[in-house]
């Protein structure tokens, strides 16, 4: 986003989706009715980088997700390419979506908005903050991620934003994903996001390396992943280190694994907690290329990636790895994207940076191991001669 003072404020967003007919865009969305409050107020949701509107088109749950600042020029191309590869391969995690062009007038200026499906239901903060006790949802709740992020992997698709507030449940309980901005697909692999992802959630390098491809998820569902199963087992981590704009773990922790989060973490009952915790450190430790070797930017070759991705099971049936031939596309629009705003550049080509060596923290070495053993020993032996 870039910044400008002409855009369109809050208050001027207001005041179009109180009079649709006059200033949403045409047809269809002209049609969007806002949710009120019972005092009659329309209350829309704030993000990073949107204002988000409920209410209804055409009868159905929508959305419409109003730019707080203006997109990156390229946003428009993104939702474009994004929208027929999804039309292709399914992708039934994804909110669906429409972009609009000049579609709402405010202040005697027209910009785009983009409408998606309501997924209803509550973010992953909200239900989290309900359900933290309770082991068999929580259970159902780490069973649901692990499917959703083994789908997207097989649909060739990466999130790009993996955290709290774009992690939604819906009504049926189905885990689902909004705020769509920095997904990678194929045909986006030229066109990166001008974002990195919340750091709570992202390796440490995401941010400064300019990281982003197909693996790019790989350590924010891990993060999520983690979390999730280690409140199974101490529900208590939640009022202690859920600060706010986290789950339990920061970007201070991913940085400081001298942190008592982690200690808390390596002393779970539960051996999956611990192994998560162990392969979470050491992928913080590890450099990003290493981590996610098809989302590191340019730079020299690498050695081979960390094996394994923190996801091992296996995609469900629902989500088969090939392209179906019947999408769920998005709804028609009276002011659809046609054509590409800008020239495609170069095809990105992934290239890997040398690794850090991983960490393991709770490894220690064998000679420093021995060496104590022998002293205990000696220790002992020299008392019982004593007494
Ligand atoms: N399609 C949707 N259905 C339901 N709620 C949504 C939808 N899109 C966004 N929201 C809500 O609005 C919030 C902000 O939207 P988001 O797209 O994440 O904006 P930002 O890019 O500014 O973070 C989300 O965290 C979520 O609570
Ligand atoms: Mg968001």
């Amino acid at each position: 986003m870039t910044s400008d003072t002409s855009w369109p404020s809050l208050h001027d967003y207001l005041s179009a989706v109180q009079q649709p007919a006059r200033s949403l865009g045409g047809g269809k969305l002209a049609e969007f009715v806002p949710e009120r409050q019972p005092d009659g107020a329309v209350m829309p949701v704030q993000g990073q980088s949107a204002y988000v509107f409920y209410g209804w088109i055409d009868g159905e749950p929508a959305v419409l997700r109003c730019f707080s600042r203006p997109p990156a020029p390229s946003l428009r191309e993104r939702y474009e390419r994004l929208a027929r590869y999804v039309a292709e391969v399914g992708c039934p995690s994804f909110a669906r979506f429409t972009w609009w062009d000049d579609a709402v007038v405010v202040a005697g200026r027209r910009v785009p908005v983009l409408t998606m499906e309501d997924v209803g239901g509550r973010s992953l903060r909200q239900h989290l903050e309900e359900v933290r006790g309770d082991e068999a949802r929580l259970e159902r709740l780490a069973a649901g991620w692990q499917a959703l992020t083994g789908d997207l992997a097989a649909r060739r698709l990466a999130h790009g934003d993996l955290q709290q507030d774009n992690i939604m449940i819906g009504r049926d309980g189905r885990l689902r994903l909004v705020d769509l901005d920095a997904v990678w697909a194929p045909p986006l692999a030229d066109l990166p996001p001008n974002e990195s992802g919340h750091p709570n959630f992202q390796h440490p390098q995401r941010a400064s390396g300019r990281c982003w491809g197909e693996d790019v998820d790989r350590f924010s569902a891990l993060v999520v992943l983690l979390s999730i199963r280690a409140l199974i087992h101490d529900p208590g981590l939640w009022d202690e280190y859920h600060l706010d704009e986290n789950l339990v773990l920061t970007a201070a922790d991913f940085a400081d694994h001298s942190r008592l989060v982690w200690f808390r973490l390596h002393s779970s009952r539960d051996a999956q907690v611990r192994d998560l915790t162990t392969r979470l450190q050491q992928i913080s430790s590890a450099a990003f290329a290493a981590v996610s070797p098809l989302s590191a930017p340019a730079g020299p070759p690498s050695p081979p990636a960390l094996p394994a991705t923190p996801v091992p099971k296996p995609v469900p049936k629902s989500a088969p790895a090939k392209p179906v031939s019947k999408p769920a596309p998005a709804k028609p629009v009276s002011k659809p994207v046609s054509k590409p705003v800008s020239k495609p550049g170069p095809k990105s080509v992934p290239k890997r940076v040398e690794p850090k060596p991983a960490v393991s923290p709770t490894s220690t070495s064998g000679p420093a191991s021995a060496v104590l053993v022998v002293a205990l020993i000696v220790i002992v032996v020299l008392i019982v001669a004593i007494l």
